[in-house]
């Protein structure tokens, strides 16, 4: 069956050869199985193989100074954060039945006869069992796939707890939300705003199967992008993420095997913009498609994760460069990790966070840009509307993190841009 297989493969990739020497958009199918299947299967292996032993290399405590930004204490910690994961939400359900205390008893009964709100904070205790079930099956597939075993994780937490080291429940929380976002039905209509732009720009370079083009998507968080530019075919993919609460979720979702086969309940959290008690409740199930073991994570620092030069030909910075604590050294890492003619694609807003070196606005970005060695290109109508007259970039509208059925709506005017290395 195998070989029957493998010689209808090659018949496609005959024909391909022939008559694709580039990729036209349609073709996708033909060429995609013969880019996965026969082409590459060894070499994604091997570089997975390669790419696992560096990262065993980086997380063994002897690699570089044993403090808090080593990667092995980042990782113990997201594993510690995930671990503690219904104990501190507990505490947050806890606070809100204090709060409801102070109302007066009169209002109280009216409440509980009106709404049963005592019930509903039970109910909500409840459902962070399911989560947590979630939050302890990333734990187990973390400890195994990183190599740590419980007892170092024991250790670490009861080293913490006894100097009162406190979880980080928000990036526990953000990192689930993102299985929503990026592998959920739910997260459809928020990846329909972004992503066709990017992948339609991508799907339109030339490119061959023999050849593909080498493409690299820092700070890509769960990843789903980067999985959608690997299926278009004739790209050679390489994701980066720095957070290890990131990558915990992101690894434990390549290791699901079955569509839709997990669920939890992402909104029980945050009790604001809901219509109904039974929205803010609901579960949301991923993942509504499977990984493919070809795309490559590299995790870590993008500015310090990748060595040489020129090694990639297109950078795709999606909601990302923002996250830079210093913007110049991001612009100078795309800038020297692109080949010459090498291509910049970003989309994203401006939301600058934790203590950057510096803020710059759109323009001022531009210009940077330009002088550090970036030539900004034309891009299609199709992706938004020129936000700075005689600047090349496209603003559109794209949101983030949103609960479609609840009662507010927060998106970004995002800008799209697409530069080479001059
Ligand atoms: C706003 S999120 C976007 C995630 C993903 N691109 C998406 O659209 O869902 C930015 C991501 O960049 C990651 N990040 C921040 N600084 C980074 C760095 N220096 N290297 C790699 N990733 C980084 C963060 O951990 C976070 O996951
Ligand atoms: C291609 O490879 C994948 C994974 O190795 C396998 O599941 C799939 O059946 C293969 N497809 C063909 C057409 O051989
Ligand atoms: C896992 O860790 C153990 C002990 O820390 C080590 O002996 C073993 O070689 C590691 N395995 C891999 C695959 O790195
Ligand atoms: C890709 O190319 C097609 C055909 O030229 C064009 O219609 C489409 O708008 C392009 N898409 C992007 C995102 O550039």
């Amino acid at each position: 069956m195998r070989w029957i297989l493998c010689c209808l493969l090659y018949i496609c990739l005959a024909w391909a050869k022939e008559h694709l020497p580039d990729y036209a958009p349609g073709l996708d199918t033909v060429t995609h199985v013969y880019v996965t299947n026969v082409t590459y299967m060894d070499a994604d292996t091997s570089r997975q193989e390669e790419e696992y032993s560096r990262l065993q290399h980086r997380l063994q405590r002897s690699t570089g100074k044993w403090d808090s930004s080593h990667p092995r204490h980042r990782l113990l910690t997201a594993l510690h954060g995930y671990h503690r994961y219904r104990e501190r939400n507990l505490v947050e359900t806890k606070k809100w039945r204090d709060w409801y205390k102070k109302a007066p008893k009169r209002q109280r009964s009216m409440v509980e006869s009106a709404v049963k709100y005592t019930r509903k904070l039970n109910a909500v205790d409840h459902l962070l069992e399911t989560n947590e079930r979630l939050a302890h099956d990333i734990v187990e597939y973390g400890l195994r796939f990183y190599n740590v075993s419980r007892a170092e994780l024991e250790a670490f937490i009861k080293e913490n707890e006894k100097q009162g080291v406190n979880t980080d429940r928000t990036s526990v929380s953000q990192a689930m939300k993102h299985f929503v976002r990026d592998w959920s039905s739910d997260g459809l209509d928020e990846r329909q705003e972004g992503f066709p732009c990017v992948l339609g720009t991508l799907g339109n370079m030339s490119r061959t199967a023999a050849q593909p083009l080498r493409v690299l998507v820092p700070g890509a968080g769960l990843g789903r992008l980067v999985y959608e530019i690997d299926a278009l075919g004739g790209f050679d993919v390489t994701m980066n993420e720095w957070s290890a609460y990131m990558n915990l979720a992101h690894r434990y979702m390549t290791s699901l095997s079955g569509v839709n086969s997990v669920s939890f309940h992402p909104y029980i959290d945050w009790w604001s913009h809901h219509a109904t008690t039974a929205d803010m409740q609901r579960s949301v199930s991923f993942p509504d498609r499977l990984t493919t073991p070809s795309v490559l994570s590299v995790e870590g620092d993008f500015t310090t994760a990748f060595a040489g030069d020129g090694g990639y030909d297109v950078i795709v910075t999606f909601f990302f460069i923002d996250t830079a604590r210093n913007l110049v050294s991001y612009l100078e890492t795309i800038h020297r990790l692109l080949r010459p003619g090498g291509k910049w694609i970003n989309l994203g807003p401006l939301l600058y966070g934790s203590a950057p070196f510096l803020q710059l606005s759109l323009d001022e970005i531009i210009m940077l840009s330009e002088q550090i060695g970036f030539r900004f290109e034309d891009t299609d109508a199709s992706c938004g509307v020129t936000t700075v007259p005689g600047m090349k970039a496209r603003g559109l509208e794209v949101s983030y993190g949103r609960n479609g059925q609840g009662l507010s709506k927060n998106a970004y005017q995002a800008q799209f841009w697409v530069a080479a290395r001059a």
